[in-house]
């Protein structure tokens, strides 16, 4: 049996009964060594679809193809052993029909080998959240501030700051919960808001942007590592890997151009013999 087998990692159910329990602590990851970095310290790992614009430079998440998401999804599942890994289904590959939802997925799992999907969730989505669950596939939905839907909504702004948006976000919240998604994304909302569908629903909520108060949290892991000089009010930064980023290519650079690098330990000599 291969190292990276399903068995030694955090469980769907295992993460469904830590609701108003131990804290989750989930954090995105893209790439194989970031997973392997990440994987000790978290529950969660999602290979969130804001790799589009964390590592391909796209301007929202629309551009993102499952093919991307597939990519990046293997490389994760690569790098890590133990965090349950989510891989999201990206724009335009499952609103149209429970049916087209059911072959992205599937897609997603079978060739990437992680062990659930998130969508984002609005109210119309709930059929195919239980058409996916129903059939073996497990959810994770995605309400507040829904990156995908960013061309509706005039960008990325905080909601469930009128009533109603908050009615809006929290039957949005109820539907995915009732459909069966096992975890819900609670993102961009209002604190007392995150609060009220941390206690209405069954489901564990994972907070961004949200309420401490959120059955677990999840940040971009390069916002809050500090690679970027822009970052959303709620990130809070526990690295600064913009600037050790600057400083060590800088010194290099300087290196190079002054001959001190390479240096005679960097260099092969002859063999002798
Ligand atoms: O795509 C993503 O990284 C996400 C998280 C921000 C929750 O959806």
């Amino acid at each position: 049996m291969s190292k990276h087998a399903q068995s030694q990692r955090i469980t769907v159910p295992e993460i469904k009964a830590r609701k108003g329990g131990e804290k989750i602590v989930c954090l995105t990851a893209y790439t194989a060594p970031m997973a392997a970095l990440l994987d000790s310290h978290v529950d969660l790992l999602l290979v969130g679809d804001s790799l589009g614009m964390v590592i391909h430079g796209l301007p929202t998440t629309v551009g993102v193809t499952l093919d991307m998401m597939i990519l990046h999804g293997r490389a994760v599942m690569r790098g890590s052993q133990r965090a349950l890994v989510v891989v999201d289904l990206p724009f335009g590959t499952y609103e149209a029909s429970p049916q087209q939802a059911h072959e992205s997925a599937v897609r997603l799992l079978c060739e990437t080998g992680c062990q659930a999907v998130k969508v984002e969730a609005c109210e119309g989505i709930a059929d195919t959240i239980a058409f996916l669950v129903q059939r073996g596939i497990p959810v994770v939905g995605h309400v507040g501030l829904r990156p995908q839907a960013a061309n509706v909504t005039g960008g990325f702004r905080a909601k469930g700051r009128t009533t109603s948006e908050r009615d809006e976000v929290l039957a949005e919240a109820r539907a995915a919960d009732e459909a069966g998604a096992f975890a819900i994304v609670v993102e961009g909302v209002a604190r007392d808001l995150a609060d009220e569908i941390t206690a209405a629903i069954g489901a564990p909520t994972i907070g961004i942007g949200a309420s401490p108060a959120c059955d677990g949290q999840i940040l971009v892991t390069d916002d809050m590592l500090g690679l970027f000089d822009w970052t959303p009010k709620f990130v809070r930064r526990y690295g600064a890997m913009r600037e050790l980023v600057s400083t060590a290519v800088a010194e290099y650079a300087s290196d190079v151009r002054s001959g001190n690098f390479p240096g005679k330990a960097e260099l092969y000599g002859l063999k002798t013999g």
